[in-house]
């Protein structure tokens, strides 16, 4: 396969980036799009040219570390697919194709296709995660769970923060991320404990680092590549309400 690639160049975060045109010849179909710009990168490495800067790790679908915006949408427009599990077979010989960054002030530009998530992170830091002694694992029976519980704490906990939720979204919203992390451990037993502080402590933390407010127009939804549910934004919202009748900060 022959591609035309229309790809955003950025030196750094303070300079102006710009749409940049190269071609990517013998591509097989069964290469992952990263793939596809491993070999552009190794064209470019040859001429002395820099590499495009992108973030990759697992290639597995299960890190979260690969975004882009492709033809417009977060991932691609295949259901469900992160970057990384995205193929060449779903485009045709000749395509051209533009690939971008996530868009979002809450995400500063690092370099080309590569931005910075750490707000991600300081929002985990600011309630997602329970509080247990160190010593021995527990016995896994001495706290029953019904299964639609476990299933849906489950799906819940499926997000691999990826950040497309936020790209796709016109607010730049990091509510169905929020919602998912909250959820997951708003939905057991072990969770329950710190449910009042994380929530609180979480939704401020999303609000401080400059994330939009959800305005229930489902982007988000239909990007994820994990297929978080906006049933997870809605459970947000009850946790937070509950945690402010009960006098959370
Ligand atoms: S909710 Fe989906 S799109 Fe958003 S960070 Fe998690 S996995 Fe990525
Ligand atoms: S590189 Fe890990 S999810 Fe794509």
């Amino acid at each position: 396969m022959k591609l035309n690639l229309l790809i955003w160049r950025q030196a750094n975060r303070e300079s102006k980036g710009q749409m940049v045109p190269y071609v990517a010849d013998n591509v097989s179909p069964d290469m992952s799009f990263l793939e596809m710009l491993d070999v552009v990168n190794e064209a470019l490495i040859r001429k002395g040219e820099a590499p495009i800067a992108f973030d990759s790790d697992c290639r597995e679908g299960i890190c979260g570390m690969c975004g882009l915006v492709i033809n417009g949408v977060p991932h691609g427009h295949e259901h469900a697919t992160t970057v990384c599990q995205l193929h060449m077979r779903h485009f045709e010989d000749g395509d051209t194709i533009t690939v971008e960054p996530w868009r979002a002030a809450a995400f500063p530009a690092h370099k080309d296709l590569m931005v910075d998530r750490s707000a991600f992170d300081r929002i985990i830091a600011a309630g997602g995660y329970i509080s247990v002694n160190v010593g021995g694992a527990p016995e896994a029976n001495s706290i029953p769970i019904p299964r639609d519980i476990a299933e849906a704490a489950m799906d819940s906990a499926a997000c691999i923060a990826c950040g497309a939720c936020v790209a796709a979204c016109k607010n730049a919203s990091a509510a169905l991320f929020v919602g998912a992390k909250i959820s997951q451990l708003a939905l057991l037993p072990q969770g329950h404990p710190e449910r009042i502080r994380r929530v609180a402590g979480m939704v401020a933390q999303m609000d401080a680092e400059g994330f939009g407010n959800c305005s229930n127009e489902g982007e988000c939804e239909a990007v994820c590549p994990k297929e978080i549910s906006m049933a997870n934004i809605a459970r947000m919202r009850r946790e937070y309400v509950r945690a402010m009748w009960r006098g959370g900060k």
